[in-house]
């Protein structure tokens, strides 16, 4: 919106002189599948590892976002849209505030995945798919809502009445059918490290 007299103000220490203070970069690790498909796990597990190497992160997660900011928010296409916007307004802060930010939601639709992309400076946004086939996330169910999803209890559910646009050019895929968590954390974090760390 312009016209509406806001004034921006440029702060004198910037994300530069943040990450150079931390020794790290501002990173957005962006965790994108199905429901099940084990994107908060993948989150939860990198980001010991990155605390485990000195490296400060901060995860966003559907669920928990969804208990605060975005209680508003139901599943439609335009309630996932503004999800979407909202946690890519948030990772960009913290981004701004010199921390690698993990973000796990489903955010089914390229376009919103791309906008936020778009939104952050370059390089700055790590598209990991975390692959597993419907099948797989639905025999897993571990919160249930698949059945409730096929029973017609849950609508607009991803995979079964929503649809899920998988990542054409992720920066990184991880298939977690076949990987174990480990292996699957191992792959992320040695792709990771060297764009994390400012060289001396
Ligand atoms: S997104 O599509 O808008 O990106 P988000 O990641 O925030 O979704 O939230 C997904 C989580 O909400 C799921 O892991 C699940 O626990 C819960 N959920 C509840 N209803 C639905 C639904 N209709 N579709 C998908 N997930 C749902």
């Amino acid at each position: 919106m312009t016209g509406n007299n806001i004034i921006p103000h440029s702060h004198t220490i910037s994300k530069i002189d943040r990450n150079n203070l931390t020794g790290n970069s501002s990173l957005v690790i962006w965790f994108t599948g199905l429901s099940g498909s084990g994107k908060s796990t993948l989150a939860d597990n990198l980001e010991k590892k990155l605390f485990a190497n000195g490296i400060l992160s901060y995860i966003l997660d559907g669920d928990n976002i969804r208990s605060g900011l975005n209680k508003d928010l139901d599943f439609s296409d335009s309630g996932r849209k503004e999800n979407i916007r909202r946690i890519g307004e948030v990772a960009k802060l913290l981004c701004d505030a010199g921390v690698v930010v993990l973000t796990a939601f489903i955010s089914p639709f390229r376009q919103d995945r791309k906008d936020v992309r778009d939104m952050l400076g370059n390089g700055e946004f790590i598209e990991i798919y975390v692959k597993c086939d419907l099948s797989e996330c639905e025999k897993r169910d571990v919160k249930g809502l698949y059945s409730k999803a096929r029973t017609g209890e849950i609508k607009d559910f991803t995979g079964i009445s929503s649809p899920y646009e998988e990542p054409q050019n992720p920066e990184f895929t991880v298939d977690t059918k076949k990987l174990t968590i480990e292996e699957s954390i191992n792959e992320i974090y040695n792709y990771l490290e060297p764009k994390i760390r400012i060289k001396a």
